[in-house]
């Protein structure tokens, strides 16, 4: 047991005679050697700022000590969304069994009150170590598949009409108090199988044990908090005693009882007890809070209020992004069980970590423009807040149903709700966030069912689940489209209010949908990234166009509205490279050109090696030209002019990168004449996909083992592995579903794979660590095992 961590001693846990730790962190020692930093002598999880913006607090940590230790909590902090998730994903290394400790130790006295109650609180799930967690996962997982949460729909639906009724024609609200507390909370109880006596007790209950478990109550609230504590262990009790008198009713508690007959090793009496007291506010207070964050950061942006107040189906994925900007669980607990990393930080065992998975969740490293709220953000479902891996909430998709049916009411009845004046107040802890009260103002002569009661009759299908590709598209204005070469129109489009677009990276991409017909086509940004005014694209008519390009040529002209996705970078550009040779053909200068005017402003020394059939069929010359002066070669094939690879490449240099984009037969050929260069110098963005349709009859089925989920799945021959992993309420995004886009990346522990997509580069396929889940399978129709 960690002394420090246990006592909260201001204390450094680094030996101040020895500097290595300091030196492999890369942070100066202060004077006195402690490698310890200033701002993380600082920190404090109990502190306003902390409670008020968790991510923000963090912000220099995540720039510039991703993990660091507190010593006024007595744990090692964790910031950055690669760390948090590597910590998530090895349950051994880093144990869950102080998910639910009291951060702050009780004083005799406290202890003494919470065992005058008999209180116990022992394993549960979440703080549940292996084997024992996963069998008892296994067996209790059913009442979560998307078939069996169906049947809470109309629960929740039927609460959310009514408890908007109460206060529709008043004007003014706290939706925390009139609703927001008490439908998740009866729906929590429903789910368990609780009956909904004594809700405001529980309320009080659930409160303390928050404060109990992540809080930092003074020697007197101590106090008072045990007694609640204790109260809500009896009760727990109670219920549970009443319930196993009647254990054929409904129910998750229930439905645990009934195993308990055949798997007492597995479904044991204290497990039962405490999941009875945890799993009220682990269903509960993380989507009470949850909702009123989503309320909030929503009214905060009021064009993105608008938006999914005229267009619901943008709702599940607004839901991901309020998780991802401003989720309900701000950090969560590990315990280390022997000396490992995180990052380039040696951690001993023994030591206590807070993942601060809010701050994870707003990396710029993993988040385009992180700071930025985007309800089309196409990665927000990546977000931490529901945890990762083996022990992922299980209640995740309960969560969602609620978060979007209680937005679907809001935003069909009270589209003009406003947030009033008022600051926002927090209970002190580290881990459960969400504001105390959320006042909100109306005009209820402005109420739209007063003018059209049928607007009460609509509702907008339910999505368990991943959000669709199509629920992250936005709409955008063509507001020029020009002929840049033969057959090559520039597209720049613009956003339909004016309002700047997403930032990018080069060498990133957005999908184009071709109006109506189902189609959509990946096109790479060739603007200026710096520019957010304006994403312009240039469309070559393919003459093997499957519709795709030559739609675009045929039919778009300026002030049409066309629908995008992302923009998603699957090509990025290794800035600080020394050296690279940039190699086009044709139309696939487009994401070369948008590297190499980043080349240039970055100071890199540059080469733009540019083939085509004829100047004319080039587009971008003049400009290039312009840009790169001597930098640019151009080669032109009827001028008997041709890029010889061969000879450009025959020196390997192990401080160049090659980055290249043309033509399927011209990437081979550059790959042959790259295969002495070191591994990964060559990263190539193709244009089409090479897969072919699925025949079953010349495909295999395979198992696949999910390693951090616990689970193992048959992917059956006429079926993708994502189609397994979605059926299975795996989230693994996906977008283009052949190979393209890199979306469906998984990671691979073990197996020997086929690779269909074009988007791993030589040695990752050799290496066979990662697939693309969309196209990829078993190479012989063995077992995979996966990193998920
Ligand atoms: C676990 C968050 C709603 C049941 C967790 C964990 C987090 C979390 C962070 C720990 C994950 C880990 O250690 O990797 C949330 C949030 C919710 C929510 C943010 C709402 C927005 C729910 C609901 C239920 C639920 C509605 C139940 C009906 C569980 C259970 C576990 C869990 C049973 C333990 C899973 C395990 O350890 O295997 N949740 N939760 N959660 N959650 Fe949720
Ligand atoms: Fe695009 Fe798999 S979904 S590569």
């Amino acid at each position: 047991m960690n002394q420090l961590a246990t006592t909260g001693i201001s204390r450094c846990p680094i030996d101040h005679g020895a500097f290595g730790h300091a030196q492999s962190n890369g942070k100066p020692a202060s004077a006195n050697g402690c490698p310890v930093s200033g701002r993380a002598a600082e920190f404090d999880p109990f502190s306003n700022d902390y409670l008020q913006n968790p991510p923000e607090y963090v912000r220099w940590a995540r720039e510039e000590e991703p993990v660091f230790y507190s010593p006024k909590l007595g744990y090692w902090i964790v910031t950055r969304y690669e760390d948090v998730k590597a910590v998530f994903r090895d349950n051994k290394t880093f144990s869950p069994s102080i998910a639910l400790e009291k951060i702050t130790p009780n004083s005799d006295e406290a202890n003494a009150i919470l065992a005058s109650y008999d209180y116990g609180m022992g394993r549960t799930l979440v703080n549940e170590d292996e084997p024992a967690h996963m069998a008892r996962r296994r067996l209790l997982i059913e009442p979560f598949t998307p078939e069996a949460l169906k049947h809470h729909e109309p629960l929740v639906r039927k609460l959310a009409r009514e408890y908007v009724d109460r206060f529709i024609n008043d004007g003014r609200a706290d939706l925390v108090n009139q609703m927001l507390w008490e439908v998740p909370l009866t729906v929590a109880l429903h789910f368990l199988g609780v009956p909904e006596e004594d809700m405001d007790m529980l309320r009080k209950y659930s409160i303390a044990h928050t404060v109990n478990t992540w809080g930092r109550p003074s020697p007197e609230e101590q106090l008072k908090v045990a007694h609640a504590v204790g109260n809500f262990w009896q009760l727990a009790g109670k219920i549970l005693e009443k319930m196993r008198q009647d254990p054929d009713g409904p129910g998750w508690m229930r439905y645990g009882i009934r195993l308990q007959k055949d798997h007492p090793d597995v479904i044991t009496d204290s497990y039962l007890h405490s999941m009875m007291m945890a799993g009220i506010v682990a269903a509960h207070e993380t989507t009470a809070n949850g909702t009123a964050n989503a309320l909030k950061v929503l009214l905060e942006h009021p064009d993105a209020w608008q938006e999914i107040c005229e267009d619901p189906s943008l709702i599940p994925n607004a839901v991901e992004e309020c998780l991802r900007y401003n989720g309900s669980i701000a950090a969560w607990r590990r315990l280390v069980t022997c000396d490992t990393r995180i990052g380039d930080v040696d951690i001993p065992a023994g030591s206590k970590l807070l993942m601060v998975s809010s701050s994870a969740n707003h990396d710029e490293r993993k988040f385009e423009d992180a700071g930025h709220f985007d309800i089309r953000r196409e990665n927000a479902s990546e977000q931490l807040t529901f945890g990762y891996g083996s022990h992922q909430c299980m209640g995740k998709n309960l969560a969602r149903m609620e978060l979007q049916i209680f937005l679907e009411e809001f935003t069909r009845r009270l589209p003009h709700m406003k947030l009033a004046e008022q600051t926002f107040h927090y209970l002190p802890n580290t881990s459960f966030r969400g504001p105390e009260h959320l006042w909100v103002e109306w005009d209820p002569a402005q109420n739209p069912e007063r003018k059209n009661p049928g607007i009460l009759d609509l509702q907008a299908p339910l999505r368990l689940g991943e959000p669709s590709a199509s629920a992250i598209s936005r709409p955008v204005v063509v507001q020029e489209v020009q002929w840049v070469a033969e057959d090559i129109l520039k597209l720049k489009l613009i956003s339909p209010d004016g309002k700047p677009l997403p930032r990018w990276t080069p060498g990133a991409h957005i999908d184009i949908e071709c109006g109506d017909t189902g189609i959509s086509r990946q096109y790479s940004l060739c603007s200026d990234p710096a520019d957010t005014s304006c994403l312009e694209i240039a469309i070559l008519k393919d003459p093997e166009s499957r519709g795709g390009s030559a739609w675009l040529h045929e039919n778009i002209k300026p002030g049409d509205r066309v629908r995008i996705r992302g923009p998603r970078n699957h090509f990025r550009m290794d800035s600080s490279a020394e050296k690279i040779i940039f190699i086009a053909g044709g139309i696939g200068i487009t994401p070369i050109s948008a590297m190499a005017r980043e080349a240039k402003q970055r100071g890199i020394d540059y080469e733009i090696h540019y083939s085509g059939r004829s100047r004319s069929s080039m587009s971008f010359l003049n400009e290039l030209e312009a840009l790169h002066g001597n930098r640019l070669h151009v080669y032109a094939k009827d001028e008997g002019n041709r890029n010889d690879f061969a000879r450009l490449l025959a020196t390997p240099d192990a401080k160049t990168q090659i980055y290249a984009c043309g033509p399927e037969r011209m990437l081979e050929g550059l790959a042959q004449c790259c295969e002495n260069w070191p591994e990964d110098a060559l990263h190539v963005e193709h244009f089409h996909s090479v897969l072919g349709e699925l025949d079953p009859s010349k495909e295999q089925a395979f198992e696949v083992e999910l390693k951090d989920s616990g689970i193992s799945l048959t992917v059956a021959a006429d079926q993708t592995l994502l189609q397994a992993l979605q059926g299975a309420n795996i989230d693994v995004q996906s977008d283009c579903g052949e190979g393209l886009c890199g979306s469906c990346e998984v990671r691979v522990l073990q197996g020997d794979i086929d690779h269909r997509d074009v988007v791993l580069t030589r040695s990752e396929k050799e290496e066979s660590r990662k697939m693309m889940a969309c196209c990829s399978r078993s190479a012989k129709g063995e077992k995979l095992v996966l990193e998920l």
